[in-house]
Protein backbone atom coordinates (compact mmCIF):
# COMPACT_ATOMS: atom_id res chain seq x y z
CA UNK A 1 0.00 0.00 0.00
CA UNK A 2 2.63 2.65 1.02
CA UNK A 3 4.48 2.57 -3.03
CA UNK A 4 0.87 3.52 -4.73
CA UNK A 5 0.22 6.31 -1.93
CA UNK A 6 4.56 7.62 -2.59
CA UNK A 7 3.99 7.45 -6.18
CA UNK A 8 0.51 9.24 -5.93
CA UNK A 9 2.17 12.17 -3.76
CA UNK A 10 5.06 12.02 -6.20
CA UNK A 11 3.39 12.18 -9.11
CA UNK A 12 0.73 15.10 -7.64
CA UNK A 13 4.08 17.30 -5.92
CA UNK A 14 5.60 16.75 -9.84
CA UNK A 15 2.57 18.57 -11.64
CA UNK A 16 2.49 21.19 -8.68
CA UNK A 17 6.42 21.60 -9.67
CA UNK A 18 5.50 21.72 -13.10
CA UNK A 19 2.79 24.51 -12.72
CA UNK A 20 4.56 26.18 -10.54
CA UNK A 21 7.47 26.50 -12.55
CA UNK A 22 5.50 27.56 -15.33
CA UNK A 23 3.83 30.63 -13.47
CA UNK A 24 7.17 31.55 -11.33
CA UNK A 25 9.44 31.09 -15.21
CA UNK A 26 6.78 33.65 -16.76
CA UNK A 27 7.27 35.88 -13.61
CA UNK A 28 10.83 35.99 -13.49
CA UNK A 29 10.97 36.29 -17.61
CA UNK A 30 9.36 39.40 -17.16
CA UNK A 31 11.61 40.65 -14.63
CA UNK A 32 14.60 40.13 -15.75
CA UNK A 33 13.22 41.63 -19.25
CA UNK A 34 12.51 44.90 -17.71
CA UNK A 35 15.62 44.74 -16.29
CA UNK A 36 17.54 43.84 -19.99
CA UNK A 37 18.01 47.10 -20.97
CA UNK A 38 20.30 48.54 -18.23
CA UNK A 39 22.38 45.81 -18.05
CA UNK A 40 22.51 44.67 -21.38
CA UNK A 41 25.99 45.97 -23.56
CA UNK A 42 25.65 48.92 -25.75
CA UNK A 43 25.21 47.16 -29.50
CA UNK A 44 25.96 50.00 -32.23
CA UNK A 45 24.57 50.53 -35.57
CA UNK A 46 27.29 51.01 -38.25
CA UNK A 47 25.84 54.31 -38.74
CA UNK A 48 26.42 55.36 -35.17
CA UNK A 49 29.99 53.74 -35.59
CA UNK A 50 30.95 55.66 -38.18
CA UNK A 51 29.52 59.12 -36.41
CA UNK A 52 31.73 58.34 -33.64
CA UNK A 53 34.81 57.80 -35.57
CA UNK A 54 33.96 60.61 -37.18
CA UNK A 55 34.50 62.41 -33.90
CA UNK A 56 38.16 61.99 -33.92
CA UNK A 57 40.40 64.60 -35.41
CA UNK A 58 42.59 63.71 -38.19
CA UNK A 59 43.74 61.57 -39.53
CA UNK A 60 41.59 58.85 -37.29
CA UNK A 61 38.54 60.10 -38.42
CA UNK A 62 39.69 58.57 -41.73
CA UNK A 63 40.75 55.39 -40.18
CA UNK A 64 39.62 51.94 -41.78
CA UNK A 65 37.69 50.35 -39.27
CA UNK A 66 37.68 46.61 -40.87
CA UNK A 67 41.34 46.81 -41.13
CA UNK A 68 40.96 48.26 -37.52
CA UNK A 69 39.54 45.12 -36.19
CA UNK A 70 42.54 42.83 -37.43
CA UNK A 71 44.83 45.05 -35.95
CA UNK A 72 42.85 44.44 -32.70
CA UNK A 73 43.21 41.35 -32.52
CA UNK A 74 46.71 41.52 -31.41
CA UNK A 75 45.21 43.55 -28.70
CA UNK A 76 42.47 41.14 -27.69
CA UNK A 77 44.74 38.47 -25.46
CA UNK A 78 44.54 41.24 -22.86
CA UNK A 79 41.70 43.28 -23.65
CA UNK A 80 37.91 43.63 -23.66
CA UNK A 81 35.61 46.17 -25.36
CA UNK A 82 32.66 45.84 -24.55
CA UNK A 83 30.44 47.62 -21.81
CA UNK A 84 31.07 45.94 -17.96
CA UNK A 85 33.79 43.32 -20.17
CA UNK A 86 35.97 41.61 -17.75
CA UNK A 87 39.54 42.65 -16.88
CA UNK A 88 42.28 40.30 -18.24
CA UNK A 89 46.05 41.20 -18.76
CA UNK A 90 44.68 44.62 -19.10
CA UNK A 91 42.17 46.36 -18.64
CA UNK A 92 38.19 46.82 -20.07
CA UNK A 93 38.68 49.24 -22.31
CA UNK A 94 34.86 50.51 -22.30
CA UNK A 95 35.08 54.14 -22.44
CA UNK A 96 38.38 54.41 -22.50
CA UNK A 97 38.27 57.40 -24.87
CA UNK A 98 37.84 60.49 -22.05
CA UNK A 99 38.78 58.43 -19.00
CA UNK A 100 41.73 59.06 -17.06
CA UNK A 101 44.37 56.70 -17.31
CA UNK A 102 44.69 54.02 -15.14
CA UNK A 103 41.13 54.31 -13.60
CA UNK A 104 39.41 51.60 -14.87
CA UNK A 105 37.11 49.48 -11.90
CA UNK A 106 39.12 47.82 -9.79
CA UNK A 107 42.37 46.88 -12.33
CA UNK A 108 45.85 46.82 -10.68
CA UNK A 109 47.67 49.31 -12.52
CA UNK A 110 50.94 49.73 -12.64
CA UNK A 111 52.48 52.46 -10.05
CA UNK A 112 53.38 54.49 -13.63
CA UNK A 113 49.93 54.33 -15.07
CA UNK A 114 48.30 55.45 -12.33
CA UNK A 115 50.34 58.46 -11.46
CA UNK A 116 50.11 59.35 -15.28
CA UNK A 117 47.51 61.86 -14.93
CA UNK A 118 46.16 62.29 -18.62
CA UNK A 119 43.17 61.36 -19.85
CA UNK A 120 42.93 59.06 -23.10
CA UNK A 121 42.34 60.64 -26.47
CA UNK A 122 42.92 59.18 -30.21
CA UNK A 123 46.78 61.13 -29.49
CA UNK A 124 47.34 59.93 -26.63
CA UNK A 125 46.79 56.37 -27.74
CA UNK A 126 48.57 56.13 -30.83
CA UNK A 127 51.55 57.25 -28.71
CA UNK A 128 51.06 54.64 -26.29
CA UNK A 129 50.59 51.70 -28.38
CA UNK A 130 53.37 52.72 -30.52
CA UNK A 131 55.68 52.27 -27.63
CA UNK A 132 53.72 51.60 -23.87
CA UNK A 133 57.48 51.58 -22.23
CA UNK A 134 58.48 54.20 -23.60
CA UNK A 135 55.53 56.39 -22.69
CA UNK A 136 55.29 54.89 -19.08
CA UNK A 137 58.87 52.96 -17.77
CA UNK A 138 57.56 50.25 -15.66
CA UNK A 139 54.08 49.86 -17.03
CA UNK A 140 52.93 46.43 -16.67
CA UNK A 141 51.13 46.14 -20.73
CA UNK A 142 54.18 43.81 -21.97
CA UNK A 143 53.64 44.80 -25.49
CA UNK A 144 56.36 45.51 -27.70
CA UNK A 145 54.18 48.27 -29.92
CA UNK A 146 52.28 48.58 -33.28
CA UNK A 147 54.98 50.36 -35.48
CA UNK A 148 53.64 50.88 -38.32
CA UNK A 149 51.75 54.36 -38.23
CA UNK A 150 48.59 53.33 -40.31
CA UNK A 151 47.89 50.54 -38.16
CA UNK A 152 47.64 52.65 -35.35
CA UNK A 153 45.52 54.76 -37.14
CA UNK A 154 42.78 52.13 -38.34
CA UNK A 155 43.28 50.41 -34.75
CA UNK A 156 41.82 54.13 -33.01
CA UNK A 157 39.16 54.47 -35.33
CA UNK A 158 37.90 51.05 -34.73
CA UNK A 159 38.62 51.31 -30.95
CA UNK A 160 36.58 54.45 -30.77
CA UNK A 161 33.50 52.58 -32.10
CA UNK A 162 34.00 49.51 -30.30
CA UNK A 163 34.72 51.57 -26.59
CA UNK A 164 31.80 54.00 -26.68
CA UNK A 165 28.23 55.01 -26.22
CA UNK A 166 26.59 56.44 -29.26
CA UNK A 167 27.00 59.73 -29.60
CA UNK A 168 23.53 61.97 -28.39
C1 LIG B 1 50.18 41.32 -22.96
C2 LIG B 1 48.94 41.95 -22.63
C3 LIG B 1 48.57 43.23 -23.34
C4 LIG B 1 48.49 43.46 -24.69
C5 LIG B 1 48.84 42.50 -25.84
C6 LIG B 1 47.98 44.80 -24.85
N1 LIG B 1 47.77 45.37 -23.62
FE1 LIG B 1 47.01 47.21 -23.26
N2 LIG B 1 47.33 46.98 -21.27
C7 LIG B 1 47.82 45.84 -20.68
C8 LIG B 1 48.06 46.09 -19.27
C9 LIG B 1 48.61 45.10 -18.26
C10 LIG B 1 47.70 47.44 -19.05
C11 LIG B 1 47.84 48.22 -17.74
C12 LIG B 1 49.24 48.86 -17.81
C13 LIG B 1 49.77 49.42 -16.52
O1 LIG B 1 49.09 49.37 -15.48
O2 LIG B 1 50.89 49.95 -16.57
C14 LIG B 1 47.24 47.96 -20.34
C15 LIG B 1 46.78 49.26 -20.52
C16 LIG B 1 46.23 49.73 -21.70
C17 LIG B 1 45.60 51.02 -21.88
C18 LIG B 1 45.38 52.06 -20.79
C19 LIG B 1 44.03 51.78 -20.14
C20 LIG B 1 43.66 52.62 -18.96
O3 LIG B 1 42.61 52.32 -18.37
O4 LIG B 1 44.36 53.57 -18.60
C21 LIG B 1 45.21 51.11 -23.18
C22 LIG B 1 44.51 52.27 -23.86
C23 LIG B 1 45.63 49.88 -23.83
N3 LIG B 1 46.25 49.06 -22.90
C24 LIG B 1 45.41 49.58 -25.15
C25 LIG B 1 45.94 48.48 -25.80
C26 LIG B 1 45.86 48.25 -27.23
C27 LIG B 1 45.10 49.13 -28.19
C28 LIG B 1 46.55 47.09 -27.49
C29 LIG B 1 46.83 46.46 -28.84
C30 LIG B 1 47.57 47.27 -29.77
C31 LIG B 1 47.03 46.58 -26.22
N4 LIG B 1 46.65 47.45 -25.22
C32 LIG B 1 47.73 45.39 -26.06
C33 LIG B 1 48.07 44.63 -21.31
C34 LIG B 1 48.13 44.45 -22.67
Amino acid sequence: MRRPAALLILTCAAAALAACGKSGGQATGSESNAGAPASAPVELTDAQKAALVAELPAPYNKGDVAHGKTVFLICKSCHTTIQGGSDMTGPNLWGVFGRKAGTEGSFKYSDGLKAAGWTWDAERVDHWIADPKAVVPGTKMSFVGVKNPQDRVDLIAYLKAETSAPAK
